[in-house]
C-alpha cells in the first residue's frame, strides 16, 4: 500500500481541466477519489472513467463556490485535501495593463482560493488533519518584469498557506513554487517561452529543468504521512533556476 493509499481518501482539485491539475488528478485517482473543477467539462469528462468526478466551476464566480464545494462533500464526503490549481499569466508591462485584467488575475488565482481556503477552515468540509496545496510560483518570490499582477497573487497564496496553518493547524497548508513548465498556460506565450529560452533557463537550473511530475512527485509527498509535519511552508520546485 502507498503512502497515499493511507493518507488523503477525498481530494478536490481545483482547475483541474490541463497541466498540472490533470497531471495531479490522474496521479492521486490512483488512491483516492477525486472531484475536478474547471470550466471546460468537455475537458473534464476525459477523465471521468478514471472514476474521477467532474464539477463544472468558473472560479471567478466566487458566490457560487461554497454550494459546489458543499454538493462534492455531501455525495463523496468531507475532504481530506483541497489543491488548488487554477490561475492565469498574462505578460504585459505595468504601464499598459487594464484595471479589468488585475481584477481578473488577482480573482482567479488569489481571492478564489482564499475563498477555498475558508471553506476548508470548516469542519464540516474537511477532516482535522486534511490538508490545503495552493501551486503558487517563483514569481511570488522573485517577481519578473511583465508579471506583476500575477506575481502579487502567487505572493498572496504563499501568505495564504502561512495563516491558514497558524490558524487552522491541525490541519496543515502548504504552497508549491514550480518555475517554468511547458503547460497550456505557458504554451499561449511561444514567442517569449521560445527554445531559446528553455536553453537559458535549463543552463541555470543547477538540478536540472523541473518537470509537471516533478510538482506531482512533490504534492503527492507533502499529501502523506511522511509530511505529517510540514505546514505553512511554500516549496520551490524549479531545478534550483531561482537561487
Ligand atoms: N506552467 C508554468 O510554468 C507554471 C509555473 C508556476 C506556476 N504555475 C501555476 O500552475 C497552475 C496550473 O497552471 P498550468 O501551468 O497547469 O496551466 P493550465 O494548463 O493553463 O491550467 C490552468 C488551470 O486553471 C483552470 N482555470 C483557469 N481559470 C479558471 C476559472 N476561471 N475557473 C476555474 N478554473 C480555471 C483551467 O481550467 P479551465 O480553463 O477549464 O477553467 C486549468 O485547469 C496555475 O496556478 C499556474 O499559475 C504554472
Amino acid at each position: 500500500m502507498s503512502e497515499i493509499e493511507r493518507a488523503p481518501r477525498h481530494v478536490l482539485i481545483v482547475g483541474a481541466s490541463s497541466g498540472i491539475g490533470l497531471a495531479l488528478a490522474q496521479k492521486l485517482s490512483q488512491a483516492a477519489h477525486v472531484s475536478a473543477m474547471a470550466r471546460r467539462t468537455d475537458r473534464l469528462a476525459e477523465i471521468a472513467h478514471m472514476g474521477i468526478t467532474p464539477v463544472a466551476c468558473d472560479v471567478s464566480q466566487l458566490d457560487s463556490i461554497p454550494a459546489l464545494v458543499d454538493e462534492v462533500v455531501a455525495v463523496h464526503g468531507k475532504l481530506d485535501a483541497l489543491i488548488y490549481c487554477a490561475g492565469k499569466q498574462l505578460i504585459k508591462p505595468m504601464r499598459i495593463t487594464k484595471i479589468d485584467e488585475i481584477e481578473e488575475i488577482v480573482r482567479v488565482n488569489l481571492t478564489a482560493a482564499v475563498v477555498f481556503a475558508k471553506l476548508f477552515a470548516s469542519a464540516k468540509i474537511a477532516n482535522s488533519n486534511a490538508a490545503f496545496c495552493a501551486i503558487s510560483s517563483i514569481a511570488g518570490h522573485r517577481p519578473e518584469p511583465a508579471i506583476i499582477p500575477y506575481s502579487v497573487s502567487k505572493a498572496g497564496l504563499d501568505a495564504l498557506v502561512k495563516g491558514l496553518a497558524r490558524e487552522c493547524g491541525p490541519k496543515r497548508a502548504f504552497a508549491i513554487a514550480p518555475g517554468w513548465l511547458d503547460t497550456e498556460m505557458t504554451q499561449s506565450y511561444p514567442q517569449i517561452y521560445n527554445a531559446g529560452f528553455q536553453e537559458e533557463l535549463a543552463r541555470k537550473s543547477p538540478a536540472g529543468l523541473a518537470n509537471i511530475d516533478s510538482v506531482v512527485d512533490m504534492v503527492e509527498y507533502l499529501l502523506s504521512p511522511k509530511a505529517s509535519h510540514i505546514t505553512g511552508m511554500s516549496i520551490a520546485v524549479d531545478g534550483g533556476a531561482s537561487l
